[in-house]
């Protein structure tokens, strides 16, 4: 069963193809897609080993010249000069402006690959298959592509939607059980961001969801990625309805800097972030206490943290939250739910009501 969907932006729609098994037929998707036959695919090793030999398969079978890239494992290598190096074997593949590249792996490799596709030759076709689950659920949908930058992540980048996403929810069974329940930080945000029904869903499918069912894996991505396509076809380049799906985020930001981006992953920071902005709703009398206990205790039934690690105090939070470039004048911008299913964008909140979200640790 393949569930396909689009992504409703004119001229610029695309499709998302969710299923098992679909990483043997994507050489004919993509031939459909495009006209052009060498395609740069970029991977890394970790991900090539899993799925080179399919994916390599596949695109033979449909005729295209395949060229690999590999890039490093990690976070760290979402950077400019390992752009340029994608860049030389662009060139020497023979690339031109028909020839897609497309991003086999996670969201590393789905952002590095998605800023080379928007500025090689000014824009080449970028095709997203996503093999971890927030990259299906997330970082492959809605175009938005970087590198790094010694001041801040992913603040050199662009907006460039893909003309395909292909997402094979079998490679999601190669995926370490952390990254599976970081990826559900995710869907849980959508379940409260835009869809109650949902919501309800993952509290009664949770421990399906979370032991890697196939069928509940697909159903969840599918949501989702629903959820995050209407988001962007109402707002693609986020002037302001967007804003939503960043639900957790403006806490979640600021834990990940001051940790390095080394003790959480991504969806675990936000889960804290998630929790924190509930608890800032109910105190602004926006959200009652029912709800903003049914969010955090679905995020605590995912094995995902809900309280800022001890030896992390609010006050370095609250600066970090001051130095974050959406802050203007001390004031913060935050996502917060009104219901489950529904959130406000709050551009205006004062440190001073932050405080007391952040009991000080006491150590015994
Ligand atoms: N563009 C966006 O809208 C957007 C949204 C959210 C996050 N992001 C970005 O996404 C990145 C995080 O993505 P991620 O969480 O996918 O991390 P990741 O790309 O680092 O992948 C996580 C780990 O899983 C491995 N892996 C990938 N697929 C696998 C598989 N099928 N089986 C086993 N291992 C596999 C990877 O090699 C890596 O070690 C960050 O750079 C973040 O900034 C972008
Ligand atoms: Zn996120």
């Amino acid at each position: 069963l393949t569930r396909i969907l689009t992504v409703e932006l004119g001229a610029r729609s695309y499709p998302i193809h969710i299923g098992a098994g679909l990483l043997s037929g994507l050489g004919e998707k993509i031939r459909k897609q495009v006209t052009g036959r060498r395609v740069l695919v970029v991977t890394n090793p970790t991900v090539k080993k899993l799925y080179g030999a399919v994916a390599d398969r596949s695109l033979a079978a449909a005729g295209l010249d395949l060229y690999w890239a590999e890039i490093p494992d990690g976070e760290e290598h979402k950077t400019l000069a390992v752009a340029a190096r994608l860049y030389d074997l662009a060139f020497d593949a023979g690339l031109d402006r028909d020839c897609p590249v497309v991003a086999l792996g996670g969201g590393v490799v789905g952002d590095i690959t998605g800023f080379v596709a928007a500025t090689y030759l000014r824009g080449v076709p970028f095709v997203q298959v996503p093999t971890t689950l927030l990259a299906q659920v997330d970082s492959s949908v809605g175009g938005k592509v970087a590198v790094n930058h010694p001041r801040g992540k992913n603040i050199i980048g662009a907006f460039y939607q893909p003309r395909l996403v292909v997402a094979d929810t079998d490679t999601l069974l190669t995926l370490p059980e952390r990254e599976i329940r970081a990826g559900i930080g995710e869907i849980i945000k959508y379940g409260v961001i835009a869809d109650a029904e949902f919501f309800a869903w993952l509290e009664n499918n949770l421990e399906r969801l979370s032991a890697g069912n196939p069928e509940t894996l697909a159903y969840a991505v599918e949501i989702s990625c629903r959820i995050k396509a209407a988001v962007v076809a109402a707002d693609e380049t986020e002037q302001g309805h967007r804003q939503i799906l960043n639900y957790g985020h403006t806490i979640g930001h600021a834990i990940e800097s001051l940790t390095d981006y080394r003790e959480y992953l991504h969806g675990e920071a936000i889960s804290i972030g998630m929790v924190a902005a509930a608890r800032l709703a109910v105190r602004l009398g926006m959200l009652d206490e029912t709800a903003q206990g049914r969010i955090e205790h679905l995020v605590q039934r995912a094995g995902l943290p809900t309280a800022l690690p001890p030896g992390l105090d609010f006050e370095a939070v609250l600066a970090s939250l001051q130095r974050d470039k959406k802050a203007r004048a001390g004031r913060i911008t935050f996502i917060l739910p009104e219901a489950v299913g529904r959130v406000r964008i709050c551009p205006d909140i004062a440190s001073s009501v932050l405080r007391p979200l952040f009991p000080p640790v006491t150590v015994p």
